[in-house]
């Protein structure tokens, strides 16, 4: 059953769509959001509230590419392996995540920070190659921008480890 929350957010996206069928994608993100990826019990639960048959939103989320059916990471990585990428250096950049993250294609590291995807063309080829972590694009890669981003994704980690420590009563202390 979905939550209150995803509810209510549910609610509030449909104004801006104007069929059950648009706003679903929104609803599967919604869950997506709170729960980190979707499960066929996500499914079902959107299915039900937007009075959806199960099999035509399951059809739509796995066609979407966004919507993770399986559980993934902290971050999603999404490596670019259209044309212009895989010309411009997509294979050294999938042995370099290999080699930093002892991860491959459609794995996740064993801490659960970062999975790794294929994707197709991300609309940036003109500065290939090209990768998104969860919604930040990043372009005109090579290995060592690689090590400086996954670098400030870690450092980023650390800190909300650090302030998840630290607890509610220094919640409002500010980052050293
Ligand atoms: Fe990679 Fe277009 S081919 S961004």
């Amino acid at each position: 059953m979905l939550s209150e929350e995803e509810k209510q957010e549910i609610e509030a996206q449909s104004q801006h769509y104007p069929t059950t069928r648009a706003l679903c994608i929104e609803a599967l993100k919604i869950v997506q959001e709170h729960r980190g990826w979707v499960s066929d019990e996500g499914i079902a639960d959107v299915a039900e509230a937007l009075q959806m048959a199960a099999a035509e939103l399951e059809g739509v989320a796995t066609f979407y590419n966004m919507i993770f059916r399986k559980p993934v990471g902290r971050h999603v990585i999404l490596l670019c392996d259209s044309v212009s990428c895989w010309i411009m250096g997509y294979d050294r950049l999938r042995e370099h995540f290999r080699a930093r993250l002892g991860i491959g294609l459609g794995e996740t590291t064993a801490d659960g920070c970062f999975t790794l995807l294929p994707n197709v063309c991300l609309g940036a080829c003109d500065h290939a190659p090209a990768m998104m972590i969860d919604s930040t694009h990043y372009q005109d890669l090579d290995p060592d921008r690689l090590d400086e981003i996954l670098a400030k994704y870690r450092m980023e980690e650390i800190r909300e480890e650090k302030k998840e420590k630290r607890g509610p009563a220094d919640g409002n202390t500010a980052d050293p």
